[in-house]
């Protein structure tokens, strides 16, 4: 590993990223994957890595804490605890040491909903996630959590056999496995939590009749004639029709909204 008397020969190799940092925004040191680079104090980890001459290949995706696709684990020099985080979202710090999570190998058994019986969906989850019920309680997954979820929590309801609760509790997850790195019992809470709300979903929510009455118009080939004329179109016209389209606005009332050109609902 390079020392930081070196750090003149370590300036960036390239950079990915087009951000302009701040006029005399302070450098300080990182370590990618083992190697140090000196980066302005005001990126996030993500655009760091960028700043330093990485190029995404995996481990990217919405850039904006929503997709779960960039998760990180990083310690600081000098410092025990294992902290983690979203790449796109948690600013670097001198003497981070990060490694991205671009994929992690999470239990996805094979089901079929339609399969399942809607009578004993307790059942269900403890034939296709058996390993729910070996939870210890450790709180690891909730204290790792990027998203603040209570991730223990939503374990606990599932194995209580409350779907509702767990869908609820874990509906902002993103995805990014995180919790499942580190769980000493070896669940995928994620994985799991996903098949919870899938039952939850289709077989205790009430159904929305809005959409399912969407849905038969889709199937009716309602949209079709709309769809052709949209792909005949250039795409400058696309980009204006898009930009000029009727959008409900932020303050709309809740599921009130419709737009005053209805002829495409
Ligand atoms: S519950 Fe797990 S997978 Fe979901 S956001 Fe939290 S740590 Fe990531
Ligand atoms: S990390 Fe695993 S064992 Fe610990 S509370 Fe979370 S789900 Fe349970
Ligand atoms: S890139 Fe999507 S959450 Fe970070």
């Amino acid at each position: 590993m390079a020392k930081s008397k070196d750090k003149k020969l370590l300036k960036p190799l390239g950079t990915g990223d087009t951000t302009i940092p701040p006029k005399d925004a302070k450098m300080i040191p990182i370590f990618i994957m083992g190697r140090e680079y000196i980066v302005p104090e005001t990126l996030t980890i993500m655009k760091a890595i960028e700043y330093s001459g990485y190029k995404y290949v995996r481990g990217c995706g919405c850039r904006g804490g929503i997709c779960g696709a960039c998760a990180t684990f990083f310690r600081f020099t000098g410092d025990y605890k294992l902290r983690a985080g979203l790449a796109c979202q948690t600013v670097v710090d001198a003497n981070m040491i990060i490694v991205q999570l671009p994929f992690f190998p999470a239990n996805r058994p094979g089901y079929d909903l339609e399969d399942v019986n809607p009578e004993s969906l307790h059942e269900e989850l403890r034939a296709v996630y058996p390993e729910v019920f070996k939870c210890v309680g450790c709180g690891t997954c909730t204290r790792t959590c990027p998203m603040d979820i209570d991730v223990m929590d939503y374990i606990a309801l599932m194995k209580r056999g409350d779907l509702k609760g767990a869908s609820h509790k874990s509906f902002d997850c993103v995805m990014c496995g995180l919790c499942a790195a580190r769980c000493p019992a070896q669940i995928s809470q994620f994985t799991a939590a996903m098949f919870v709300r899938r039952l939850f979903a289709k077989y205790e929510m009430p159904q929305a009749e809005h959409l399912a009455t969407r849905v038969k118009d889709v199937n009716s080939g309602k949209y079709e004639k709309m769809l052709d004329k949209l792909l005949k179109m250039k795409q400058g016209d696309v980009q204006k029709l898009y930009v000029e389209r009727e959008r409900e606005p932020d303050m709309a009332e809740l599921g009130n909204w419709l737009p005053e050109d209805k002829t495409h609902l």
